[in-house]
């Protein structure tokens, strides 16, 4: 028997529900010093767990020990059912997509060539964004802020991750691409992804979150379901901000 590689999906599809990254008492850091500390959470197929905090506390540290970048100094992360260590490329063939806070583009290639260098078909990614059709023929880093965020987002979900990670999707851009990106966020765990969501943007992140968890200073301390957190006066966001995310840098 022989079997070629093709591209596409990297792993079967979770079942919705069934619990597909899980961290138990992760603490992990840089050089031996931690910067979270005891982290619990999980994330189910088709639910959005949005990470909230400040500048410093701990949101990236947390999603690049997820993804194998950064090694746990305690604690175990579970994915898809194995808890052994691993390194970004095997939780990659694992199904894990990953946006990391640096736009996950290649500046000096067109459009076209980077979808052509994800996992999934290019054609399911302009499904999503259709409107970047137009413009896959240039550099891009030509393109627009916006424009190359949309490309990253839908290269990774043309690859049909079972886990996204996302790490300030939205940071600096206006909000109608932000929401376009949410939404396409949200479609995605409505098929069945399993999306840990880093964001600035309270309110929106309240507006496509299941659960919430809020860190400070690398712990979390708060959490609770978004439909809770959504008062019925829209001042939960304020609250959460008001509380959690003001002041100043977060140092650990
Ligand atoms: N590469 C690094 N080396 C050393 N310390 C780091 C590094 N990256 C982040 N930190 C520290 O870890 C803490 C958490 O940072 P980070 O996870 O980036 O927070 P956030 O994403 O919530 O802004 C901060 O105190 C930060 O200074
Ligand atoms: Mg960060």
């Amino acid at each position: 028997m022989t079997t070629t590689a093709t591209p596409g999906p990297a792993a079967a599809p979770a079942r919705v529900g069934e619990t597909v990254v899980e961290a138990r008492g992760l603490t992990a850091g840089y050089a031996g010093t931690p910067a979270i500390h005891g982290i619990d959470l999980e994330v189910r197929a088709g639910e959005v767990v949005a990470l909230l905090g400040a500048n410093g506390a701990g949101k990236t540290t947390t999603l690049l020990a997820l993804a194998g970048e950064v090694a746990p100094l305690a604690g175990t992360i579970t994915f898809h059912g194995d808890s052994r260590r691993r390194r970004l490329h095997q939780r990659a063939r694992q199904g894990l997509g990953f946006l990391t806070e640096e736009r996950c583009v290649f500046m000096q290639l067109t459009g076209w060539q980077n979808l052509k260098l994800g996992r999934g078909r290019p054609e399911h990614a302009l499904e999503l964004f259709p409107e970047l059709e137009e413009h896959l023929g240039k550099p891009v880093g030509l393109m627009s802020g916006g424009q190359q965020q949309m490309l990253a987002l839908g290269r990774v979900l043309a690859s049909e991750p079972r886990v996204l990670l996302a790490d300030e999707l939205s940071l600096g851009l206006a909000p109608m691409v932000v929401e376009r990106l949410l939404t396409a966020v949200r479609a995605a765990a409505d098929k069945g992804v399993a999306v840990i969501l880093v964001e600035q943007h309270v309110r929106q992140a309240l507006g496509i979150a299941d659960r919430v968890h809020v860190l400070r200073r690398g712990r979390i301390v708060m959490s609770g379901a978004a439909d809770d957190l959504r008062s019925p006066d829209g001042h939960g966001a304020e609250t959460i901000a008001a509380h959690y995310l003001t002041g100043d840098a977060d140092p650990s």
